[in-house]
C-alpha cells in the first residue's frame, strides 16, 4: 500500500465503553501530530462515509433499527467498516497521512463478539473479510467502569434516552469491558491499555509518549 516516494502513514484506532474520552484523546492527538508537521485524519465508526453514516443512522437511531437481530448488526457495522477502509483509510495512509479512528474492528469483537455473544469465529472472519488486511499499528483501549460511564452520560441502568446501545443493561457492558480487557491481553503489542479516569493532560501526555519513537 505504501508509495515508494514517501512513507505510509500510522493508522491508530481509539477504543473503550461509551462516554470514555476517546474523542477527546482524539482531538488532542490530532493537535500535537499537526503541531509536529504530520498530515492528519479523523474517522469515526460506524460512518466515515456517506454509506456508512446512512448506515450508523440506521444502526443507531432509526426506527427500523429497534428489532435489528444481532447477526444484522454484524453484517452492518461490518458493511461500513469495509467501505470506510477502502474509500477513506487506506488512500490516506498511502498518501503518509496519519489516521486516527474512533473505533474499528475492537468493537465489532467486543460489542457484536463477547457481549451480544455471535460466534468468535464468525465475527473474525467477517471482521478480517471487511478490513481486507488492514489492521491498525497502535489501538489505545480507555479502560472506564460501567457505573462511571453510566454516570458521564448521566444514564442509569434500564433508563430509556441514550442510542440503541445506550440503552443496553449494565451486564452488557460488563461484557463490553472485559471482552476489551481480554483483547488487550491477547495482543499487548498493539493494544494499550489506559485508565480512563486519569486526568485529560495525564492520558494525552501517555498516549504520546507511547508513540514518540515514531515521531
Ligand atoms: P459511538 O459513536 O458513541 O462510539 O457509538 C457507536 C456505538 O456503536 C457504540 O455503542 C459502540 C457500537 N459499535 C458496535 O457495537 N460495533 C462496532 O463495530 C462499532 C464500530 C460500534
Amino acid at each position: 500500500m505504501a508509495l515508494p516516494s514517501m512513507a505510509r502513514g500510522r493508522f491508530i484506532t481509539f477504543e473503550g465503553t461509551e462516554a470514555c474520552g476517546k474523542s477527546t484523546q482524539i482531538a488532542r492527538l490530532r493537535d500535537a501530530l499537526q503541531a509536529a508537521g504530520r498530515e492528519v485524519l479523523l474517522t469515526r465508526e460506524p460512518g466515515g462515509t456517506g454509506v456508512g453514516e446512512r448506515v450508523r443512522e440506521l444502526l443507531q437511531h432509526a426506527p427500523e433499527g429497534e428489532g435489528m437481530e444481532p447477526e444484522a448488526e454484524l453484517l452492518l457495522f461490518a458493511a461500513s467498516r469495509a467501505q470506510l477502509v477502502r474509500e477513506v483509510v487506506g488512500p490516506a495512509l498511502a498518501r503518509g497521512t496519519w489516521v486516527l479512528a474512533d473505533r474499528f474492528l475492537d468493537s465489532t469483537t467486543v460489542y457484536q463478539g463477547a457481549a451480544r455473544g455471535l460466534d468468535r469465529g464468525a465475527v473474525d472472519a467477517i471482521n478480517t473479510f471487511a478490513v481486507g488486511g488492514l489492521l491498525p499499528d497502535r489501538t489505545f483501549l480507555l479502560d472506564l467502569e460501567i457505573t462511571e460511564s453510566r454516570r458521564r452520560l448521566g444514564l442509569r441502568d434500564g433508563e430509556g434516552g441514550g442510542d440503541r446501545m445506550e440503552r443496553e443493561p449494565d451486564a452488557f457492558f460488563e461484557r463490553v469491558r472485559a471482552g476489551y480487557l481480554d483483547l488487550a491481553e491477547a495482543e499487548p503489542d498493539r493494544i494499550r491499555v489506559l485508565d480512563a479516569t486519569a486526568g485529560e493532560g495525564d492520558i494525552a501526555r501517555r498516549i504520546l509518549g507511547d508513540l514518540d519513537a515514531w515521531l
